[in-house]
């Protein structure tokens, strides 16, 4: 591992022209183009700034987004703001990973979020499987979209916890990582992350796109596979509006030497059976397993076809490793070796509630948000970063659009450690599901591709 801490560059720069924190808000408030300067200034000042030189406080950077989120910004800008978060902490480097004396190719991938979306799970081990190295770093959850290492952190032992020279050595031996990133990885991502979450400038295609590039690019992978998602469970409804974020992200990490694909996703629909962290792991084991719902299925073997020919083996099958139980193997190694017990029974809920069809016909809707929403109500999600969550809370789907239901037929069933909060959960269902006489129009799942290539 690499451990160079590439900090300065955006200090350098800047030493010549003249800048000062209210002209770059005015700048993009009155709709112009940062320069090169301003960017790498202002980013510079906000994560490092103090000790000496000016500092841009949370109130000047506020403005600053706000003006970003009405105003925009163009390729080129989104490219320099991009570079300067990474540029704000430490970058890691995989290059010398080896197995076997053979150097591992590394490739992630990363989803823009979505509600039951446990894809990493048995993504991750069925990629490595075939002998690529997977290097997740994810996050926690936060509002209606649950989180990996929340997820994860439900299986008895498991650590997300683990350092740079412990995640090169699982890499080599087991070949996937599921991990938390560290605190010098792009942190002014971090920084205005948190402020954005406050200020309702979260939905912004340049700020998401510098966001989750600025991670992945300072992580060393090799090649990236994006799963974007759009529809109501998304944080960008429209599939044109994810479209452009799949396009801007592609053109980032292809300019970074990063090899990247995107498939653009419909989540207007959970994924899968379930939303909540221990009920997800136990729906990801079940898929690892050779089974599991059609979608999570689908979608596992689309991202892990991307993921293997983005790493050069075009030929492999990976639905083989699901039926065979390569995957599963691979899932156990990368478990135990983070502390956690594979064979462990998962927690579960102390109380449990079922919500009933009030009518019969053929669901023609089940919307993503509201369940997300709900799952969160029970305690699955966390409000504020640094919350608690209950690895039992969520729900369990007993029905999905084009099933056939009858007047009293169990929808869903509620899971919490805290049986107040089942009518905020159930406030958030109300709404969630539709009836009709006739089976809905099949919408692909996975609707598109984007890549810089043919
Ligand atoms: N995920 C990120 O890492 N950043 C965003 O801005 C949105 C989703």
């Amino acid at each position: 591992m690499n451990d160079d801490v590439s900090i300065g560059r955006a200090r350098d720069a800047v030493e010549t022209e003249v800048i000062d924190t209210i002209s770059v808000i005015a700048t993009k408030r009155d709709g112009g183009e940062l320069t090169d300067a301003q960017i790498d200034w202002v980013i510079d000042r906000y994560t490092h700034g103090s000790g000496g030189g000016a500092h841009v406080a949370e109130e000047q950077m506020s403005a600053l987004l706000m003006a970003i989120f009405l105003r925009g910004m163009n390729g080129r800008e989104i490219s320099r703001w991009t570079h300067a978060m990474i540029e704000s902490g430490r970058r890691m480097d995989f290059s010398g990973l080896r197995r076997d004396g053979r150097r591992l190719v590394t490739v992630d991938k990363h989803s823009t979020g979505g509600v039951g979306d446990k894809i990493t799970l048995p993504l991750a081990p069925l990629v490595a499987s075939f002998g690529v190295a997977v290097p997740q770093l994810s996050g926690r959850g936060l509002g209606h979209t649950g989180g990996t290492l929340d997820k994860l952190e439900s299986i008895p032992g498991w650590r997300a916890d683990i350092g740079p020279a412990e995640m090169a050595e699982q890499l080599e031996r087991v070949g996937a990582v599921v991990c938390a990133a560290g605190g010098d990885l792009a942190p002014a991502d971090r920084r205005l992350y948190a402020l954005r979450d406050v200020t309702g400038t979260v939905a912004s295609i340049p700020l998401v796109a510098s966001s989750i590039m600025s991670k992945k690019i300072a992580e060393g992978t090799g090649a990236l596979v994006l799963d974007v998602k759009f529809g109501s469970g998304a944080f960008l409804k429209a599939q044109d509006q994810s479209r452009e974020l799949a396009e801007t992200m592609v053109a980032l990490g292809e300019a970074a030497g990063v090899t990247t694909t995107a498939l653009l996703t419909d989540m207007n629909t959970p994924l899968g059976r379930c939303a909540g962290n221990a009920l997800e792991v136990a729906e990801s084991v079940e898929v690892l397993a050779g089974g599991g719902p059609a979608d999570v299925v689908e979608l596992t073997l689309a991202l892990a076809r991307e993921m293997l020919d983005a790493a050069g083996l075009t030929d492999a099958d990976p639905a083989e490793h699901l039926a065979n139980g390569a995957a599963m193997d691979s899932w156990r190694a990368m478990i135990s070796a983070q502390g956690g017990d594979p064979d462990a029974p998962l927690p579960r809920a102390r109380h449990t509630e079922t919500v009933l069809a009030a009518e019969s016909g053929i669901m023609t809707r089940l919307d993503a948000m509201a369940v997300g929403v709900a799952a969160w109500r029970l305690g699955a999600g966390r409000a504020v970063a640094d919350e608690s969550v209950q690895a039992e809370a969520g729900i369990t789907l007993h029905a999905k659009p084009g099933d056939r239901v009858r007047a009293g037929d169990p929808l869903f069933t509620l899971h919490t450690q805290t049986p107040d909060r089942f009518g905020a959960a159930r406030a958030a269902l109300t709404t969630a599901v539709g009836i009709g006489d006739s089976a809905p129009q099949p919408r692909p799942l996975v609707a598109d591709r984007v890549t810089v290539g043919p």
